[in-house]
């Protein structure tokens, strides 16, 4: 029996509805879920189910229509805008299908800014190996727009580790990878969540990455349909894990 001091991130009957009347979307509707620290955690479902709705508001990003979202046992519906960025930025690595990357600012800047608005020190040898592990080492000094889409992913995916945040949350972190470089990235990701302690949710649309993480959570219509263990119906998923370093 887990304690309840192990429930990083929960959401209690969790709405966020669009329009009214005839154009209401009820793209959340009525979600109650926990997360356990150092869970990694799929989240599947047809497009427009809701799951990037779901995302952003465990990540602080948007506000309920109603509902509470615990992170850390604190509901943070109830916090002023400045603590909501001071916790967004501890706490939570955000990596979405969009790069999000400063285009003035090299491969290297880009990964280590978060970490300078934040005053942390610079772990420059960690941040090295996240760097070599992704590819990028002759890229470093390179400006995202010299990048190919999957390089510029694979510094976006970079950033979010180098802050070493508790909670990493992911919204088709792999949509614009190839299949073997997609696998490799998550092998990183779910490496580096296990070494550092840290929570992981993966929206994604690939059967196999699901496969990965150690629950499923399926929404339709803005519900969830379903909640369990992913079970990998075949090796090469474990294989993948096996040789994952950072
Ligand atoms: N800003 C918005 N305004 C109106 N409707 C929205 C908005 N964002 C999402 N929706 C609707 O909410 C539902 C869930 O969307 P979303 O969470 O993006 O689904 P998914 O990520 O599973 O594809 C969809 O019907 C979508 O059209
Ligand atoms: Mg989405």
């Amino acid at each position: 029996m887990k304690k309840q001091s192990d429930i990083i991130l929960e959401t209690q009957d969790l709405c966020k509805y669009y329009g009214a009347g005839d154009n209401l979307v009820k793209a959340v509707d009525h979600i109650d879920l926990q997360i356990r620290q150092g869970e990694f955690v799929s989240i599947v479902g047809k497009s427009g189910s809701g799951k990037s709705t779901l995302l952003h508001m465990l990540g602080a990003l948007d506000n309920p229509t109603s509902g509470k979202v615990f992170l850390d046992g604190e509901n943070i519906a109830s916090l002023k805008t400045d603590n909501l960025s001071k916790i967004r930025r501890r706490k939570i690595g955000f990596i979405f299908q969009a790069y999000n990357l400063i285009p003035s600012l090299n491969v290297w800047e880009n990964i280590v800014l978060p970490l300078g608005l934040d005053g942390k020190p610079l772990d420059e040898a960690f941040i090295e190996d996240i760097v070599e592990t992704l590819g990028l080492t002759e890229k470093k000094r390179s400006l995202p727009n010299t990048l190919s889409g999957g390089q510029q992913q694979r510094c976006a995916i970079a950033r979010a580790i180098a802050a070493k945040p508790s909670i990493i949350l992911a919204d088709e972190p792999t949509g614009n990878l190839d299949t073997k470089t997609g696998d490799e990235v998550m092998a990183l990701l779910k490496a580096s969540a296990k070494k550092y302690g840290q929570t992981l949710v993966v929206i994604t649309h690939n059967e196999e990455i699901a496969q990965m993480a150690d629950r499923t959570i399926m929404l339709a219509d803005g519900q969830i349909l379903s909640d369990g263990k992913s079970s990998p119906t075949s090796n090469e998923a474990e294989e993948v894990d096996d040789h994952a370093e950072i």
